[in-house]
């Protein structure tokens, strides 16, 4: 059995900045601690998105000083927050496709993971995302070469509304096309994605969904008059996928949760 760790939406601000109290850096190391020692076979990371808060290039740098002693590899997907060529020049490794934007393919045993850039920095509604033609006929290929392997998508934004009026605004303007595409492969398996910071499971085409939290912080269940920036301290979590011969199993851990203890009963 395969683990992958899957954190999401770390938001990363310059050094002495905070979000509400929080500082994402302390949150996303607490995170990696928490992950680290509780599932020490993991085999590697996939971070989808949000990764600084601003786009800017010492948030990158920040981050790059912060994930530099990770044991995994680790796989950075951007989100609607980020701006690619801030991170491109931080991570000049990150595989980029021959137009340029964030996307790539992990092949483990016999799972395909591919790992999406939702990112659209002409957006009409800021903060909402789109799969451009390109990205779509890189997807393409990307399925089309899959072969026997079960497939994983990992996008930032989901490809599904999940009921929050001020979330689903700036969602993925053509989810309906992404749908469309995956839904003619039967070896897709699984969708992975952020954006809403919460941990949320459905289906998006009929096919299992899973959304996990920030490793800072969170969405509350969203009343009408709450706007896309209403957040709340709960505690950060991330996602570990059991990639199994049955399938994929989905979990969610929170960490750092105050007066945590194991009990023993019988
Ligand atoms: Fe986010």
């Amino acid at each position: 059995m395969r683990k992958i760790l899957v954190f999401t939406d770390i938001h990363f601000v310059e050094h002495g900045q905070r979000i509400g109290h929080l500082d994402p850096e302390e949150r996303l190391l607490a995170g990696l601690r928490h992950a680290l020692g509780e599932v020490p076979d993991a085999e590697r990371i996939v971070i989808c998105g949000d990764l600084a808060h601003h786009g800017r290039a010492a948030q990158y740098e920040r981050l790059r000083a912060a994930l530099a002693d990770c044991p995994l590899p680790v796989h950075l997907m951007i989100g609607n927050h980020d701006r690619r060529a801030a991170f491109c020049a931080a991570f000049p490794d990150a595989p980029v496709t021959s137009t340029g934007h964030v996307q790539q393919v992990i092949d483990t045993g016999d799972f395909r993971l591919i790992l999406l850039d939702t990112l659209d920095e002409q957006a009409e509604v800021e903060h909402s995302g789109r799969l451009c033609a390109d990205r779509l006929s890189w997807l393409r290929a990307a399925l089309d070469s899959s072969g026997d392997r079960r497939v994983i998508v990992f996008t930032h934004h989901p490809p599904m509304d999940v009921g929050f009026d001020a979330m689903d605004r700036i969602g993925l303007t053509n989810k309906t096309e992404l749908l469309a595409l995956l839904g003619a492969y039967p070896n897709v398996c699984q969708i992975i994605s952020g954006h809403v910071h919460r941990t949320i499971s459905g289906g998006a085409g009929g096919i299992p969904t899973a959304l996990f939290k920030s490793s800072c912080h969170q969405s509350p269940i969203m009343r009408p008059e709450m706007d896309e920036h209403t957040s709340i301290d709960e505690p950060g979590a991330f996602g570990l996928l059991y990639l199994m011969d049955t399938g994929v199993v989905v979990h969610s851990e929170d960490f750092d949760i105050p007066g945590r203890r194991v009990l023993f009963y019988d």
